[in-house]
């Protein structure tokens, strides 16, 4: 936070509050989960990373430290120099094994991590280069499609996106779809886009990973309400509401929701008001699972074609590799 100005933290703040309100005065009522991620929210979300019912992250990793070799022959396959662009980086755990592999290889590209948070580009940027000595690495700190915008004017070169860990996930079918389009929008024919998904499977596998027996995930959707509390002076009692996550097998939604265990009225500041019937839910986010057919449709729609499929040995998750029709 540091780094940035007061006025970007304020007009952070005012979107919050704006965001929140709408949600929160709709019917029914909704959050996003973009607003998930304070600095308590990250340390959660680390925890979930590491619950043995969370099979998404360890699923990733798998492709990405045994088969990173095979992805990055894929891209050389092109033979001739390009910027990686990571849409939300993090700490790039997963997506180091990749670098390494194109490093080795010694082809010509630059590495441009995109992400909302300032202290991850930061780290990024200090701690990479001495992992991968040589390594031409540029951080982008800010909203993914101004970000991209900015990222690709940088140079001519041909464009690899990445765009990992089941992101998009937390929008539903359409918006995905929307998203795809945009992003393909954004790129040029023969650029290439490597996108994780989770996959449809035993609906109590998945539905464990958003309702685990030690309450992490309960915890970390209720640390929004905390978060509000916090930053826009609300007065939820976390006591009053209570997690509630299902799985749809057919559509492949897996919805997690906050819902009201009594009749309440919670405040906001003192002009706002905001009324809880008994039972009524706040709809917190999606986690959208996909079947192959889905996934190929998806790029089909969308302007791509789909170019490799790599999968986790247990076959849970997908990075499929999508090229710019
Ligand atoms: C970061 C969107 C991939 O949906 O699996 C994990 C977020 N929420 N547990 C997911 C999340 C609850 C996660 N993504």
């Amino acid at each position: 936070m540091d780094t940035i100005k007061l006025e970007e933290q304020v007009s952070t703040m005012t979107q919050f509050r704006k965001d929140i309100l709408t949600g929160l005065q709709a019917s029914p009522k909704f959050m996003q989960a973009k607003y998930f991620y304070d600095h308590q929210g990250d340390l959660l979300f680390q925890q979930i990373m590491k619950m043995d019912e969370y099979y998404l992250t360890n699923a990733e990793m798998d492709i990405f430290s045994n088969q990173s070799g095979d992805i990055a022959d894929l891209i050389a396959s092109e033979n001739s120099p390009f910027d990686l662009i990571e849409l939300g980086a993090g700490d790039a755990t997963k997506s180091i094994h990749l670098l390494k592999e194109l490093s080795q290889r010694k082809l010509e590209f630059s590495y441009l991590p995109i992400d909302i948070s300032a202290n991850v580009i930061r780290h990024l940027e200090e701690v990479l280069p001495k992992q991968l000595p040589g390594l031409d690495i540029k951080g982008l700190n800010g909203d993914y499609f101004k970000m991209l915008d900015k990222g690709i004017s940088l140079s001519n070169r041909r464009k690899v996106v990445l765009f990992m860990g089941a992101n998009i996930g937390n929008m539903d079918v359409e918006e995905a779809n929307a998203f795809c389009s945009t992003l393909n929008a954004y790129l040029s024919k023969g650029d290439m886009l490597i996108i994780g998904f989770d996959l449809k499977k035993n609906p109590k596998q998945i539905l464990a990973a958003y309702n685990d027996a030690q309450g992490i995930t309960a915890a970390f959707n209720l640390n929004l309400l905390h978060r509000i509390n916090r930053e826009l002076g609300g007065d939820f009692n976390l006591q009053s509401f209570e997690h509630y996550a299902c799985y749809d097998p057919d559509s492949g939604a897996c919805k997690s929701y906050l819902i009201s265990k009594k009749e309440q009225v919670v405040h906001l500041d003192e002009e706002t008001a905001i009324s809880f019937a008994a039972h009524e839910p706040i709809y917190m986010e999606i986690s959208q699972k996909y079947s192959l057919p889905e996934i190929e449709a998806m790029a089909r729609v969308t302007g791509f074609v789909g170019k490799h499929l790599f999968f986790d040995a247990n076959k849970y998750f997908v990075d499929a590799v999508w090229i710019v029709d």
